[in-house]
């Protein structure tokens, strides 16, 4: 299969849609990371997705929606579900909620389970699920365990000759993924991401437990020890002076080499998260043993930075 890229313009949404609508998969920007989506609802663009990616069919999908009422259709909301998606979409917000079984989304998208992970995007996914009237599932659209795209070459390197479409966006603006919280109950985070927890606490007026899982025990699939990996291994919490010879070194601020990348030469956290997943791509090309990487402060999107560098520096079972 020959795999376009188009700009993200009227004439690809058209086409996009179109291809949607016959069942077919397209890549398309978020505010996050490019999602290879398809109809929610229909069981082959399901089957599309996981068989493109080479995902485990036991790893459930996000639902994206067009706005809350859509939402409401696919999944139950508490009270305090709705003030979140009052507060934070359409933004970089996922929500587990009980699923609304008769709502008549394929059963694949929960891997047959019976909670639902929505989500209300920005950008050219959720322009689709408005225009399709569906909700649209979607992972990030890279190979399974992989790191995500953040540009649609990114995508083509991963998924070219596997999908007919990429829509062009440029560079994602955040650069991580949605935040995960389960809202079933208490509410807990499951994977830490582009909106940061106090966020969700200071809407809430109370704290989010955490559960991350583990590695035998993963909470989200998403969550299994090695995730979102380059090739090379990744060294974290480097100084300059303890780099190594052949390893490229991810600098941050002052924590720095001449002539290797920085992730943030201002140490701005915002800029490093949406720099990270390129800068990963770009030295593991490079061809390295292994990638060094500054400290990086863990308040705010540094979380979520740690988590992710930390699942990259995971080698995956052999
Ligand atoms: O920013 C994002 O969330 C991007 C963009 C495309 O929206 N999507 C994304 O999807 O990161 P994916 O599939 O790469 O990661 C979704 C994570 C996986 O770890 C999956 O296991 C978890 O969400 N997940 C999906 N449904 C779930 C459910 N019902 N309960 C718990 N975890 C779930
Ligand atoms: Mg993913």
């Amino acid at each position: 299969m020959e795999t376009q890229t188009q700009p993200h313009d009227e004439a690809s949404l058209t086409a996009a849609l179109e291809t949607l609508r016959a069942g077919g998969v397209v890549a398309v920007p978020t505010e996050t990371v490019y999602g290879l989506a398809g109809d929610a609802t229909n069981a082959d663009a399901v089957a599309s997705i996981y068989a493109a990616k080479g995902r485990p069919s036991h790893n459930p999908l996000i639902a994206h929606i067009a706005d809350l009422a859509m939402g409401e259709h696919y999944a139950a909301f508490s009270d305090m579900a709705r003030a979140l998606a009052d507060a934070f979409w359409p933004g970089p917000l996922t929500m587990v909620l009980p699923l609304e079984e008769d709502a008549g989304l394929a059963p694949a998208v929960t891997a047959g389970g019976k909670s639902l992970a929505v989500r209300c995007p920005r950008g050219a996914l959720g322009e689709l699920a408005q225009q399709l009237g569906r909700p649209l599932a979607a992972p990030s659209a890279n190979r399974s365990g992989h790191v995500s795209p953040t540009t649609a070459m990114h995508v083509q390197d991963d998924l070219g000759g596997r999908i007919p479409l990429i829509l062009d966006g440029g560079t994602t603006q955040i650069g991580l993924e949605s935040t995960i919280i389960d809202m079933r109950a208490a509410p807990k985070l499951l994977r830490a991401g582009a909106l940061d927890i106090q966020a969700i606490e200071a809407a809430l007026k109370r704290p989010v437990a955490v559960d991350l899982g583990t590695a035998e025990n993963p909470v989200a699939p998403g969550q299994l020890a090695s995730h979102y990996a380059p090739n090379a291994l990744v060294r974290l919490n480097v100084l300059p002076g303890d780099v190594r010879f052949g390893e490229v070194y991810l600098g941050f601020g002052k924590h720095r080499l001449t002539g290797q990348p920085n992730l943030s030469a201002a140490g701005n956290l915002a800029e490093a998260a949406a720099g990270l997943y390129g800068a990963l791509r770009d030295a593991d090309a490079r061809g390295p043993a292994s990638i060094a990487v500054a400290p990086i402060p863990q308040d705010g999107l540094g979380a979520a930075i740690n988590d992710r560098l930390k699942r990259a520096a995971v080698a995956p079972p052999k």
